[in-house]
């Protein structure tokens, strides 16, 4: 039954000619918002494709499912009733063990950002670890340097020492140490539906029970401790989450200034008046590509400043050109961070992740040792390095753009002809669409989205074209 209605909803047609597609780049990267018009899409074209992966020779899917189950951790899941067995990846496609195609519009988390074992990047990696595959930053490597130099580059102001890690947990980590050490103060502001992450801190900031343990989410001196143990519902994160300025849900539908006042009022009521910092994503990508409400930032970012307090802004999603109009996610609400967390993009699939700062913040962690063993390890800022340059080179931030900008807006006709779409929203190839089954309760469709994600793996089957007339 419902097959049947997601055949009356979404047509096979639209579903089996995704357009995650790339146009050739001919404007600069500053006039993007002018060149493409949001009513007049330009129809991207595939890029090229000849590639053929070696025979698979290793277990099956069945095996494997049952070893996972055995040896793997219980908290293990999959995609997919059936779930994928991927053995090759290159560029917009991935490979199952039958060496069936794949389309990926998904790039592994918003992960692979230049496509699949790009050959640069493979290059950059290769080249790196036959000449010497790790020795730590007590040493000097070129490696570490030039990609540090490159990434500074990219970031506006005072933005410019950078701190690597070697994954977005611990970028956050980092830079809610670096915040409360800067600052004396304790207090972070963080948003409802954000992720920042899994470990103490982190957790704290994440504003989602599905991705919280009920366990103390920061560590507080003793006394706080056994004091706070006392009262059952004082908060176990030292962390405040504010409301959401979500434009399809929120109160305030799209007036950013009045969510942002739920930060003045969480500071005025809820500390002493003086914070460490403000932690958000520009786009909520775990919480469901969340685009924040216009104007939100700019006044928060006021707020928090005059509490004392820095910015932090996550990247680790909306970063590395993915949302095509910017680079950085914070770039189009007209904002500059006092600090920027980075992961994902940033290494192409490589476990890497960045703190860029000012020099001022970053010197609160000269007063101990911050060392991490493999932060700035010389292979992984070697594929660092390669990936920015393949996002220039390529101009993938163009790319996102035009890509994301026609798939938005076809997207978006089609919420005009079919019920079940609820929104459609975020920028560039970060792109999100809400199905419900009521239009005006916003109720979510959780068994339709369900078998809508399991059906679409199928049709991304060897997509090489895109026909417009179809729809
Ligand atoms: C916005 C954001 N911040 C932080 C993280 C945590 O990154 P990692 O999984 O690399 O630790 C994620 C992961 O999905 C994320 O989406």
């Amino acid at each position: 039954m419902v097959k049947k209605m997601m055949q009356r909803i979404l047509p096979r047609a639209f579903l089996g000619k995704p357009s995650l597609l790339r146009r050739s780049a001919t404007a600069s990267q500053s006039t993007l918002a002018q060149t493409v018009q949001e009513n007049e899409p330009v129809l991207p074209k595939m890029p090229p494709f000849d590639y053929t992966p070696p025979p698979y020779t290793g277990p099956s899917a069945e095996e494997i499912l049952s070893k996972r189950q055995q040896f793997l951790s219980p908290a293990v899941f999959h995609f997919f009733k059936n779930p994928l067995n991927l053995v090759d990846g290159k560029m917009q496609y991935l490979f199952d063990e039958n060496g069936k195609r794949y389309l990926d519009a998904f790039g592994g988390i918003a992960t692979v950002c230049c496509g699949h074992c790009h050959p640069k990047v493979v290059d950059a990696i290769v080249n790196q670890t036959k000449r010497l595959q790790h020795s730590t930053i007590l040493y000097l490597n070129p490696a570490i340097a030039d990609f540090a130099e490159a990434l500074a580059s990219k970031f506006p102001g005072d933005l410019k020492v950078v701190f690597f890690t070697n994954s977005g947990t611990e970028a956050n980590e980092l830079a809610l140490l670096m915040a409360r050490l800067y600052t004396g103060c304790q207090d972070v502001i963080s948003i409802r539906n954000g992720y920042h992450g899994n470990a103490a801190g982190t957790m704290g900031a994440t504003a989602q029970s599905s991705y919280k343990f009920n366990v103390v989410q920061l560590l507080m001196p003793s006394i706080h401790l056994t004091f706070i143990s006392s009262f059952a519902c004082v908060s176990k994160t030292g962390v405040h989450h504010a409301q959401n300025p979500d434009q399809y849900r929120g109160i305030f539908g799209s007036d950013g200034s009045k969510y942002a006042r739920d930060v003045d009022d969480i500071i005025t009521y809820g500390t002493s008046g003086r914070v460490a910092a403000f932690i958000g994503e520009a786009i909520q990508g775990v919480g469901g590509i969340m685009e924040l409400a216009p104007g939100y930032l700019p006044s928060v970012y006021n707020t928090i400043r005059k509490a004392g307090g820095v910015c932090i802004a996550d990247e680790v999603q909306s970063g590395f050109a993915r949302t095509g109009s910017h680079f950085w996610g914070f770039e189009a609400h007209g904002v500059v961070p006092d600090i920027v967390t980075m992961a994902k993009g940033i290494g192409n699939g490589i476990p890497l992740g960045a703190v860029v700062t000012t020099p001022e913040i970053a010197k609160v962690l000269a007063h101990r040792s911050y060392f991490n063993t493999f932060g700035g390890n010389p292979v992984c800022t070697a594929a660092g390095h390669a990936v920015l340059q393949v996002i220039e080179q390529e101009s993938l931030q163009q790319n996102a753009f035009t890509v994301g900008s026609y798939l938005k807006q076809r997207l978006t006709s089609l919420k005009d002809k079919y019920e079940i779409i609820g929104d459609v929203r975020g920028r560039g190839l970060m792109l999100g669409v809400e199905l419900v089954t009521d239009r005006q309760l916003k109720t979510p469709a959780k068994v339709e989205t369900l078998h809508l994600v399991d059906q679409i793996k199928d049709f991304l089957v060897d997509v090489m074209d895109y026909t417009l007339s179809k729809m």
